[in-house]
């Protein structure tokens, strides 16, 4: 049997169903590999699953051949593991999208309303017992129904934000992505981003993370927003500079962002803590039991189609 390196404590179906196929060795610690752990991994086990924060770079690749074949990475981010790389060295590498979709485009929509109608805001006044009653100009946020939305990266997340907000709010879409794509939601791709940026109420981030995207969402993006505007981020950390972020939410330059993903997880600026108009979200964005699970169960079936030597179900590389 081959033997199987599950990096974190999954729902137990998902390791119930590795076992039926493989020798399965589960970590129980919740934090991502250290360095040795990721090398001995690769020199012990014929496949991983990795997560988020289990950096398989170039330096913990190289000197193969490894044992290790195959990357089945939980989750649809994969900017932890240099594909290309491993690809060079016969390494496979696979994600699990499809699984995770509608749950973190519902985030999405959970930090849009959060971020434009105060709610964490209005939730710390109550819980503080500073509420001194419902005023007619009380905590006025901004009115969500009927706005233009942005949203920057239009795969299979951007279009579900893009259903949700325009069938479900009445919203009007438009979006930035690197190619040509057809959507079949009522939407405009525009070809500058800047001009997105420039022309929504709210902006939403549903890009791949990695060195391609990086601090796509900078200083300059976010000085043509309207002062009233939202930014929020659902995708990964450093696809938004988090210091231009900050200077655009202290001086006013934007409304206020909802971010479920930072720059250097789990570590979040103290400025950012300070700020009341930033709604800030542990990475949420697939956590629920069953989209865990479905995660899980997608990752063990790349492992098992590679190992039967079927076609994979979610090659990256
Ligand atoms: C979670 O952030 C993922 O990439 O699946």
């Amino acid at each position: 049997m081959k033997r199987i390196f599950i990096t974190r404590p999954l729902p137990a179906p998902v390791i119930a169903e590795a076992e039926k196929h493989f020798r399965v060795e589960v970590r129980e610690k919740t934090t991502p590999l250290t360095r040795t752990e990721r090398r001995a991994a690769m020199a012990l086990y014929d496949g991983i699953v990795p997560t988020l924060g289990d950096n398989f770079n170039e330096q913990v690749l190289q000197g193969g051949p490894h044992r290790c074949k195959i990357l089945a990475n939980f989750g649809v981010g994969y900017n932890h593991i240099d594909a290309d790389f491993a690809a060079e060295n016969g390494i496979c590498v696979t994600n699990t999208p499809g699984a995770l979709t509608d749950a973190t485009a519902d985030i999405a929509l959970m930090l849009m309303l959060m971020t434009c109608r105060r709610a964490a805001e209005g939730e710390r006044m109550v819980r503080s017992g500073q509420w001194e009653g419902w005023h007619p100009t009380q905590m006025l946020g901004l009115h969500l129904s009927g706005k233009r939305l942005g949203i920057v990266g239009m795969g299979r997340i951007g279009q579900a934000i893009a259903k949700r907000a325009h069938f479900g709010f009445g919203m009007e879409v438009a979006y930035f992505n690197r190619s040509p794509k057809k959507v079949d939601v009522p939407a405009t791709q525009l070809k500058s981003l800047k001009t997105l940026a420039a022309n929504v109420d709210v902006l939403v981030i549903s890009v791949p993370g990695g060195t391609n995207t990086k601090h796509l969402i900078d200083a300059d993006i976010l000085a043509v927003m309207k002062s009233h505007a939202h930014l929020v981020n659902i995708a990964r950390g450093d696809v938004v500079d988090e210091n231009a972020l900050i200077t655009a939410l202290q001086t006013g330059q934007i409304g206020g962002a909802g971010l479920d993903v930072y720059e250097n997880e789990p570590d979040v600026p103290a400025a950012l803590l300070k700020l009341n108009n930033v709604t800030l979200l542990p990475h949420l964005g697939t956590a629920a039991l069953e989209v865990r699970t479905a995660m899980g169960m997608l990752a063990v079936e790349n492992l098992r189609a590679f190992f039967e030597g079927e076609g994979l179900p979610n090659p990256v590389n």
